[in-house]
C-alpha cells in the first residue's frame, strides 16, 4: 500500500489524560555523593524494573544518567554510519537540502558532509558514550526537515521527555500578539470563571526565545518555525487522535533536570522534567547494565532471561470500541456533541476519523478531517463519510465549507485522490513526482522494470506475480510520463537526468489511475471508481461547489498525503487559512509537514536491492549483498521522490506556499471549535481583516504577482552538541553528576502513575 504519512506519536490506550502529566511526583533523594558508578549496574536496572512493576514515567535526569551510562563502540557506529550514508543518497532533496532557494524557512545542510563530519568524531574518540553519538545524528535526521526522513533506533529510541504540564499560544482577542498559558489553566478558568495568567520565563528565560530554541531542536520535520511552534501547543484536534505534544510527551532530547515556569502576575511554578519510556514491559527483560541496555537497544539482543510469556500486549486493537460518534469527550469539550454526519468507529481507539458540522448562522459546512492514517478495512467508510458530508451540505443549501486539516499527519495516498474527485469531479490532479538518478537507482530499477515487463500475462503464475509488483516503486512502465501523457516504455526513457541544482533527476512521473491492475495494487485492493471509464458510478457527477465557496484550514502541520491533498486542492484554486504560529505578524505557510509524494523504508529497500541482484546479472555485480545498520533499527525511512509541479524543477518541500490569510488562536477559541471554525471562516469568506496583519498576498493560489517570502531567520543548522543553544544535550562528562545510584525510584504512586500496563506506546514509526 502506498504510504506518505508524517509523524504521529500517539497513546493508544484509554489513559484518560489530562492537559498536564501528573505533577504530584515523588520527593526526589539527594544526589549521590558516591564515586563514579562502577560499569556494572547503573539505574538504567532500576528503571527497567520499575517499568516491569508497570511504571513508564520517570525523572528525565534518572533517564539521562541511564543514557549516558550506556557505553560506545566505535565499530559498531561506523557501520550504522556507512549504512545511512549509503540509503540516504535515496533521499530526493539532499542537492536542494545543501543549497536551498530563497523562500525555503530553515537552515542549509550538506548531509553527506555532516555524516563525514560524525564518522571524524566517532575516529577522534570524541563521543564519551552512546547517547552522545546518537543525540548528534539524530539531529542530523532532524535537519532536513523532512518527516519522511525517520529513524528509531538505539537508546534514544527507549524516552522521549516530556514537560507535566502541556501549554497553549493564544491571544486575548485574535488581533493581540498570542501568549503562553498552562493548557489546564486555560480549560478551568473558562469553566471556573477566573482569569489565568500568561507565563513570561520558563527556566529564568523569556517564554518565547525558550520555546522557539526547544521547538528548533524538537520538533521535526517542519519546514518553517511556525510549525515548530504549533508542534509544542495542546491541541484538540491532536487529542482525538491520542496524541501528545512535543513540549509534553514527545521531546527527543534531554531537556535539564527542573523546570520552572514564571507567570505575569509574579508567582511561579517549579516542577521536573520526565521521561517516558517508550518500549513494553516484560520485553527487554531484567537490563541491569548500561551495557544490558547497549546489548539490548544498539545490537538488539534480547538478555539469556527473557520470557516473552511475560509480555502484556499493547491494547490498541482496532476493533470497534462503544464509544458514541462525537469527539465531545475526547476533545475535553471543544468538538460539538452532535455532528450532522461521523464515520463509522469513531473514537481514539476506533477506525474512524470523519465528522461534518453545520454552522448555520453563516451557511457554512465544516468537513474534518483530521488524519488520512485510515487502515485499509475503514478506506471505504472514510469516502462514505466525506460523501455524505458533501452530499449533506448540499442538500442543505450550505454556501461555504472548510475543510479542517488541523494536525493532519497523512496516511492512505489514496483519500486526497478521492476526496480531491468529490469536490472536483471535472479535474485531474497533476500530481507528479521524480526520484534522484543515480546509478545504484538506476541498477534497481532497470532490473526491475526489465523483469516485470518480461513477465508473460498468459502464464497464470507471472500475470499474478506481475499484477502484485504492479505498483512497485521501482517498476516505471506502468506509469505515465508527465511530459507526454503516455507510459514510460523503459527506465532508461524515465531516469533521464534532468539535472538541476548540481543534482541529477528523473523525468517527472504520475499514476495512472484509471489502471486499475495499478490501483488494486497500490491502494490494498481499492481502485478510485472517479478515475475509471465507468465512473458513472461516483457519486459526483459534477461539482457543488466552486474553489470560492471551499476553504482549508491548517495548523501548519499538515504533511505528506495531507500536504499532496492542500496541492491538488489549491491548483484548482481553493483558499487556504492558517491558525497559529510564532507570536508575530506576518504569513505563515499553509502545509509545513513534508510535501515529499513518498516515505520509503530503508528496510524495503534492502529487499529490492536483494530482489533486484537475484533477477539481474548487472545488479549482483553490483549491489551490495547484505546491508548491516551496524545499530538495531526498529524503523528508519527516507523521501525517494519529490511532489513536482508541472513544467517546474523546485521540489515543492522547498516552495514557499503561504496561506492566503492566517488567524492566530484566541483563549475563546482554542478549545471551542464552533468557535475557531467561526473564526475562520470570517476571516476567510466575511471580513479579511480579521486575518493577522501582514499575512494576506503571499499565498501563490491564483496570484501571478505573490510577495517576496521572508528571509530565513538563522543560517547555522542546529547541529553541533558543543554549541551554546544545545547546551542541554550535551553530555556532561562529571560522573559524578546525575548517578543517583541509590534512587533510581520512578514517578510512582497510584495516584501519578500515567497508563499502567504499557499505555503509552510513543514511536517515530510510520509503518
Ligand atoms: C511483568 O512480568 C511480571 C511477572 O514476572 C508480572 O508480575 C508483571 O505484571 C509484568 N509487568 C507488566 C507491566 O505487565
Ligand atoms: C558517504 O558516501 C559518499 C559518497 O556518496 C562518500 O564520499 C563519503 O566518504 C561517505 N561517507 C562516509 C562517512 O561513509
Ligand atoms: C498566578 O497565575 C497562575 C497561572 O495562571 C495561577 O496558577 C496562580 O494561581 C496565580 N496566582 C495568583 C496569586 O494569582
Ligand atoms: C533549567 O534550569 C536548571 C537549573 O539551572 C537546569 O538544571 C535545567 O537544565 C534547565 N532546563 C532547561 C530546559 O533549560
Ligand atoms: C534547579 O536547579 C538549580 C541548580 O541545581 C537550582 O539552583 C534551582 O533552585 C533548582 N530549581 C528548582 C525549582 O528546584
Ligand atoms: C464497526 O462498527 C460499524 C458500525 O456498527 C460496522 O459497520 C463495522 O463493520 C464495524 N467494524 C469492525 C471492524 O468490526
Ligand atoms: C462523556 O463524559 C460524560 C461525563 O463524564 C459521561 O457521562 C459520558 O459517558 C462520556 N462519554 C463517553 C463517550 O465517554
Ligand atoms: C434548498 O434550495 C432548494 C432550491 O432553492 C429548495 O427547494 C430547498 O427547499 C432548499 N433546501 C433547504 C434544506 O433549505
Ligand atoms: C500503460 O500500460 C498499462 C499496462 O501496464 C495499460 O493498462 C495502460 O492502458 C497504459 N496506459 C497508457 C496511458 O498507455
Ligand atoms: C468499473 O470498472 C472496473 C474495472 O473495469 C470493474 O472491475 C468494476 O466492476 C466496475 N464497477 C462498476 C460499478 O461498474
Ligand atoms: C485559480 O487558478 C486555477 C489554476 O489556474 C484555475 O483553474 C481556477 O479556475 C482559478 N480559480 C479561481 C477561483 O480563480
Ligand atoms: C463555543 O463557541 C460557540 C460559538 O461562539 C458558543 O455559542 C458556545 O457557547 C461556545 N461554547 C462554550 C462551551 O463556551
Amino acid at each position: 500500500m502506498l504510504f506518505a504519512r508524517g509523524l504521529l506519536v500517539a497513546c493508544f490506550a484509554a489513559c484518560g489524560f489530562a492537559r498536564s502529566l501528573p505533577n504530584k511526583v515523588r520527593p526526589r533523594q539527594a544526589s549521590s555523593t558516591t564515586d563514579a558508578p562502577d560499569a556494572q549496574a547503573t539505574i538504567c536496572g532500576d528503571i527497567v524494573d520499575s517499568v516491569n512493576e508497570g511504571y513508564q514515567l520517570f525523572w528525565a535526569s534518572d533517564a539521562y544518567a541511564c543514557l549516558t551510562s550506556v557505553p560506545f563502540n566505535d565499530a559498531v557506529a561506523t557501520r550504522f554510519i556507512k549504512y545511512w550514508n549509503d540509503t540516504i543518497q535515496f533521499q530526493s532533496t539532499i542537492a536542494y537540502l545543501k543549497n536551498p532557494p530563497e523562500g525555503y524557512q530553515q537552515p542549509a545542510v550538506d548531509v553527506v558532509a555532516e555524516l563525514n563530519r560524525i564518522q571524524q568524531r566517532v575516529n577522534e574518540g570524541s563521543y564519551a558514550n552512546q547517547y552522545d553519538f546518537e543525540a548528534d545524528f539524530q539531529l542530523l535526521t532532524y535537519a532536513l526537515h523532512d518527516s519522511h526522513v525517520y529513524l528509531t533506533a538505539g537508546v534514544l529510541s527507549a524516552f522521549s521527555f516530556a514537560a507535566p504540564y502541556e501549554i497553549a499560544s493564544v491571544s486575548s482577542d485574535g488581533k493581540q500578539a498570542p501568549k503562553v498559558y498552562i493548557t489546564d489553566d486555560l480549560l478551568n478558568s473558562a469553566k471556573e470563571g477566573w482569569t489565568p495568567s500568561a507565563i513570561t520565563n520558563i527556566n529564568g528565560t523569556e517564554v518565547n526565545q525558550f520555546l522557539t530554541q526547544f521547538a528548533a531542536l524538537n520538533a521535526w520535520g517542519y519546514v518553517e518555525p511556525h510549525a515548530e511552534w504549533n508542534a509544542l501547543m495542546s491541541s484538540p484536534t491532536l487529542d482525538i487522535q491520542g496524541g501528545l505534544t512535543v513540549f509534553s510527551g514527545a521531546a527527543t532530547f534531554y531537556p535539564g533536570d527542573n523546570l520552572t515556569y514564571t507567570f505575569e502576575n509574579g508567582t511561579s511554578l517549579d516542577t521536573y522534567w520526565l521521561a517516558i519510556y517508550n518500549e513494553v514491559a516484560n520485553y527487554t527483560g531484567p537490563l541491569t547494565t548500561g551495557g544490558d541496555f547497549y546489548n539490548y537497544f544498539v545490537l538488539g539482543l534480547l538478555p539469556a532471561s527473557f520470557d516473552p510469556t511475560l509480555i502484556v500486549s499493547p491494547t490498541y486493537s482496532g476493533d470497534n470500541v462503544s464509544e458514541p460518534a462525537n469527539w465531545y469527550n475526547a476533545s475535553f469539550g471543544a468538538f460539538p456533541e452532535d455532528p450532522a454526519i461521523a464515520q463509522a468507529d469513531l473514537g481514539i481507539l476506533g477506525g474512524g476519523f470523519v465528522t461534518g458540522y453545520v454552522l448555520e448562522d453563516i451557511s457554512t459546512g465544516v468537513l474534518s478531517l483530521p488524519s488520512f492514517d485510515a487502515i485499509p478495512q475503514t478506506l471505504s467508510n472514510y469516502s462514505l463519510a466525506v460523501n455524505q458530508a458533501i452530499a449533506g451540505a448540499a442538500a442543505a443549501n450550505l454556501t461555504r465549507i472548510v475543510i479542517d486539516l488541523q494536525r493532519n499527519p497523512g496516511g492512505a495516498t489514496l483519500l486526497p485522490y478521492t476526496i480531491f474527485k468529490a469536490f472536483f469531479p471535472d479535474l485531474s490532479p497533476f500530481a507528479g513526482s521524480r526520484r534522484r538518478s543515480f546509478p545504484l537507482a538506476n541498477v534497481i530499477g532497470s532490473a526491475t522494470t526489465k523483469y516485470w515487463d518480461a513477465l508473460d500475462e498468459n502464464n497464470e503464475d507471472d500475470y499474478n506475480f506481475k499484477a502484485q509488483l504492479a505498483a512497485d516503486e521501482w517498476v516505471i512502465t506502468n506509469r505515465i510520463n508527465a511530459a507526454t501523457g503516455k507510459n514510460f516504455t523503459s527506465w532508461q526513457e524515465y531516469q533521464g537526468p534532468v539535472n538541476a541544482n548540481g543534482d541529477a533527476f528523473s523525468l517527472t512521473e504520475r499514476y495512472d489511475l484509471a489502471n486499475v491492475v495499478f490501483d488494486i495494487a497500490a491502494f490494498d485492493e481499492y481502485y478510485p471508481v472517479m478515475y475509471l471509464p465507468n465512473k458513472t458510478a461516483w457519486p459526483f457527477q459534477e461539482r457543488i461547489f466552486n474553489p470560492d465557496q471551499i476553504v482549508l484550514l491548517t495548523d501548519g502541520l499538515c504533511a505528506s498525503a495531507c500536504s499532496l491533498f492542500v496541492e491538488m486542492m489549491t491548483r484548482a484554486g481553493v483558499k487556504t487559512i492558517v491558525a497559529g504560529g510564532h507570536p508575530k505578524t506576518g504569513p505563515m505557510q499553509t502545509a509545513s509537514g513534508t510535501r515529499g509524494a513518498i516515505v520509503y523504508s530503508a528496510f524495503d529497500l534492502d529487499d529490492d536491492m536483494t530482489f533486484a541482484s537475484s533477477i539481474d546479472n548487472t545488479a549482483e555485480a553490483t549491489l551490495p549483498q547484505i546491508r548491516d545498520t551496524g545499530v538495531y533499527t526498529k524503523a528508519a525511512g527516507f523521501n525517494v521522490r519529490d511532489q513536482i509541479r508541472k513544467d517546474e524543477t523546485t521540489p515543492l518541500q522547498f516552495k514557499y506556499e503561504a496561506a492566503d490569510c492566517r488567524i492566530y488562536y484566541t483563549i475563546a477559541n482554542i478549545y471551542n471549535m464552533t468557535q475557531l471554525w467561526h473564526d475562520a471562516a470570517t476571516a476567510a469568506f466575511i471580513d479579511p481583516s480579521n486575518c493577522v496583519d501582514g499575512s494576506r498576498g503571499f499565498s501563490t493560489t491564483n496570484n501571478t504577482s505573490p510577495n517576496t517570502p521572508p528571509k530565513r531567520q538563522s543560517q547555522k543548522p542546529i547541529l553541533s552538541l558543543d554549541t551554546n543553544s544545545v547546551k542541554q544535550v550535551r553530555f556532561d562528562d562529571d560522573p559524578n553528576d546525575g548517578y543517583r545510584s541509590a534512587l533510581g525510584k520512578p514517578v510512582g504512586g497510584n495516584d501519578i502513575s500515567i497508563c499502567p500496563s504499557n499505555g503509552i506506546h510513543i514511536d517515530h514509526l510510520l509503518w
